[in-house]
């Protein structure tokens, strides 16, 4: 039987208990499907930094190092927004990782079902069918990375901080290559997203995947958008996009505007790959929900796990090549969120939810 090897890592807030379930989903699609599943756990964030001293601990790198994939949780929360900017877990534990593996491409599916219209804030008539579309962002370059980066202290007293945004040539192209993927797999559109009117990063940007896609991709029809725009047009009307294709911070904020049409941030998974390919050929990943630790309702059981299972799936499809069992516990999500079962008062679908009663209508449909 084939074996899949992949880091754990749970982080803070409601990572450790939406894992529990996304963990148990796997198990069952493995005696399903025919394969086995074998992981390591280890402390990345905040949960890090108390028990290692530092939110990326080279144990944790360590067990990533031996794995095929890594299934990330969330990290962050109130007990550590008190340290140095530079040490919180955000910035000390998520970029870090992202960057030591060039996980370079962020696959952010923006998905609605089409029963559960209603627990998304547009109105009905704009989304009849739902939503479908994928957020491609560059994720580790741009002005989360670009040098120089600091803050000094002028003569006159004041403070003056500096962040730079750099994209080059070859950091484009290999998204765009990422984007151009992921549209065929689709609708063959794609929207890249810029501030061309008034960034240089945007000038080449727009150059670049122009030129790209003219050479790698007639098929497709690809659109130019202001970032702007992109957000307002988000609102009016998502199923206008197919792809949408951006830089980093562009793509951080798009997501999360994506992320609230479509009900609910625990819904959202995602996937963020590299160039490194795993022991068995396949991109090695990182697959973590899009939507962060919930401090508030960390620890009570509420929290929807659905991200951090379909982070799980998008694990096995991207990293594993096991698109049978991915689409299975997609469908099973789908069907346990639609299937209008309520859990106390909490409608599946919208949150919050029972975290363990969701998790088991997923493993029963599965
Ligand atoms: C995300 C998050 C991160 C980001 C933060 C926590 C550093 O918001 O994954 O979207 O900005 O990339
Ligand atoms: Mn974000």
């Amino acid at each position: 039987m084939k074996t899949f090897k992949f880091a754990v890592l749970p982080g803070d807030g409601i990572g450790p208990e939406v894992m529990e379930v996304a963990l148990a989903v796997l198990k069952a699609a493995g005696e399903k499907f025919d394969f086995a599943i074998e992981y390591e756990s280890a402390d990345i964030g905040g949960i890090a930094i108390d028990n290692h001293g530092t939110a990326f601990p080279d144990s944790t790198r360590a067990v990533c190092d031996a794995s095929e994939a890594i299934l990330f949780g969330s990290v962050g929360g109130p007990k550590w927004e008190s340290l140095p900017p530079k040490e919180q877990p955000e910035r000390a534990a998520l970029l870090p990782i992202r960057k030591a593996y060039s996980l370079y491409a962020n696959v952010r599916p923006g998905l609605l079902y089409p029963q559960l219209t209603e627990a998304s804030p547009l109105k009905k008539e704009r989304i009849p069918n739902g939503i479908d579309i994928v957020c491609i962002r560059e994720l580790t370059c741009g002005i989360y990375f670009g040098q120089p980066k600091s803050t000094t202290t002028l003569e006159n007293g004041e403070q003056r901080a500096i962040d730079t945004m750099v994209y080059q040539t070859s950091e484009i192209e290999r998204i765009a290559q990422v984007a151009i993927e992921t549209a065929m797999a689709r609708g063959r559109r794609v929207c890249s997203v810029d501030k061309a009117n008034v960034l240089e990063t945007s000038v080449l940007w727009r150059k670049v995947v122009t030129e790209y896609f003219q050479q790698n991709a007639p098929a497709i029809e690809l659109s130019h958008m202001y970032v702007d725009n992109a957000a307002m047009q988000l609102a009016r009307d998502p199923n206008q996009f197919d792809v949408l294709f951006t830089e980093n911070m562009f793509g951080d904020i798009l997501s999360d505007e994506m992320g609230v049409i479509c009900g609910s941030l625990g819904m959202l998974a995602s996937a963020s790959l590299g160039a490194e390919k795993n022991s068995l050929g396949f991109p090695f990943g990182l697959y973590e929900p899009s939507g962060g630790t919930a401090p508030d309702i960390a620890g009570k059981g509420i929290a929807n796990p659905c991200a951090q299972i379909l982070s799980a799936a998008l694990m096995l499809r991207y990293s594993f090549g096991e698109l049978e069992a991915a689409a299975a516990i997609e469908a099973a999500v789908e069907k346990a969120v639609t299937s209008g079962t309520r859990t106390g008062d909490i409608a599946f679908g919208l949150d919050p939810v029972s975290t363990k009663a969701m998790g088991d209508a997923v493993l029963d449909q599965l």
